[in-house]
């Protein structure tokens, strides 16, 4: 390829690193191509795929979240919904974790509710409350009047956060995209809001299984459209979010929810990681591993060594450190760790992560005691 000066090089692709005088032959580098090779072969992804790394990678839940001072500096000038609206704040509150902490992989600063608005609820964060979605969706009525999502109009903010993060991220960094899982989303448009028994969604789901199950692939529908905008925008691996579904027994869970987060999963667009998480999921990990995601999340509850033999060593693992040990004294940090590392047995496909989100009052110190305890184990 030759310089002409008249044109120069493509803009931003191509840099000339060596310049043999008089003679107008130039070395060049592809930045694009070496960028995105960089990121293919990055800790996180090669982990996902269950290829070898140098290091277990590490990242959590909740990283971009009120832990970081400097994310409730910006929160305090705006509203949580605000802020997931606007991709410059999103922008500075997912990478901050990264700058701060040296996490291996980004996660979107967004919610899995925000779905909901598209499909025609009004969604709303009070503080000390969580989340609220009205109406409360209950009946086959309820149930029609949803709207199909257009994800690439309605959730346009979403992806345009995505590219503006991908842009300011360190160029080997990962970014994950998420959604909710369809029951879990459907749990909170049936209570208008968190639940402790989820009365409504059970009685839904037995008494009327037709209807939820028209809730559910609208659900679906939706988060396939929304999860493959995000991927389309930049996005290198998804997660799907089951946060409510160790409320069901495995029999019920295979019956009602299974087929439909199935479905969501087979209409992404192929070549992207899927990490499943399954809160309090110990006793559905049979099921959930028929799902086919190629990385499974686990909470505390399980002991991981057991686990992952049981789903089996074709698919890769996340999570297990119980959020709790991060608000604890150093030595018990570092021996948790240590334990959930050891566990792993160096096998390719380990993840460090916590089983849930990080707490708000975890201080930021003792995490980075665990990026440091995870990144200067014996790579797997
Ligand atoms: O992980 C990350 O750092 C990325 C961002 C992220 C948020 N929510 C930001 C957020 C992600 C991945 C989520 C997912 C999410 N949202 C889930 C699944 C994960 C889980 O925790 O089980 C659920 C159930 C929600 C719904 C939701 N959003 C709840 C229950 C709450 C209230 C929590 C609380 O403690 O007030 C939210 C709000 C929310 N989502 C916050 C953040 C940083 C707190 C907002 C704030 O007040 O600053």
């Amino acid at each position: 390829m030759r310089f002409n000066p008249a044109i120069g090089w493509p803009a931003g692709r191509l840099r000339v690193i060596n310049l043999e005088a008089g003679t107008g032959v130039f070395l060049v580098v592809d930045e694009k191509a070496m960028n995105s090779e960089a990121l293919h072969n990055s800790s996180f992804l090669r982990a996902c795929r269950r290829e070898r790394t140098d290091y277990t990678p590490i990242w959590l839940m909740r990283q971009a979240g009120r832990y970081l001072p400097d994310y409730r500096k910006i929160r305090e000038k705006h509203a949580f919904l605000e802020m997931c609206k606007r991709p410059e704040l999103v922008t500075e509150v997912t990478v901050m974790p990264i700058e701060q902490l040296g996490f291996d992989a980004a996660i979107l600063f967004a919610d899995i509710l925000l779905i909901a608005e598209p499909m025609g609820l009004t969604l709303d964060f009070q503080e000390g409350y969580g989340p609220s979605l009205s109406p409360a969706i209950r009946t086959p009525g309820d149930v029609g009047k949803l709207r199909s999502v257009e994800a690439s109009e309605s959730l346009g903010f979403v992806f345009d956060a995505v590219r503006m993060v991908r842009r300011a991220l360190p160029y080997q960094t990962p970014l994950i995209g998420f959604c909710g899982a369809p029951f879990t989303v459907a749990s909170y448009m049936i209570e208008g809001g968190a639940s402790r028994r989820f009365q409504h969604t059970k009685s839904l789901m037995y008494s009327d299984p037709e209807t939820w199950n028209i809730l559910m692939g609208k659900i679906a529908c939706a988060s396939a459209g929304y999860l493959n905008g995000q991927i389309d925008a930049g996005v290198q691996a998804v997660q799907i979010f089951d946060s409510w579904v160790g409320c069901l027994s495995e029999e019920d869970y295979r019956h009602y929810v299974l087929p439909h987060t199935q479905h969501l999963i087979s209409a992404l667009k192929p070549g992207i990681p899927i990490i499943h998480f399954a809160a309090d999921g110990g006793i559905l990990l049979q099921a959930v591993r028929d799902l086919g995601a190629d990385v499974l999340s686990l909470d505390w509850r399980v002991n991981l060594a057991d686990a992952w033999a049981a789903i089996g060593y074709d698919t890769a693992v996340q999570g297990n450190l119980d959020p709790v040990v991060l608000c604890c004294d150093r030595p018990t940090i570092i021996n948790a760790a240590e334990t959930i590392l050891e566990r792993a047995g160096e096998r390719p496909g380990h993840i460090f992560n916590l089983g849930h989100g990080i707490l708000p009052d975890t201080p930021v110190d003792n995490v980075r005691i665990l990026v440091d305890v995870v990144h200067e184990h014996n790579g797997a």
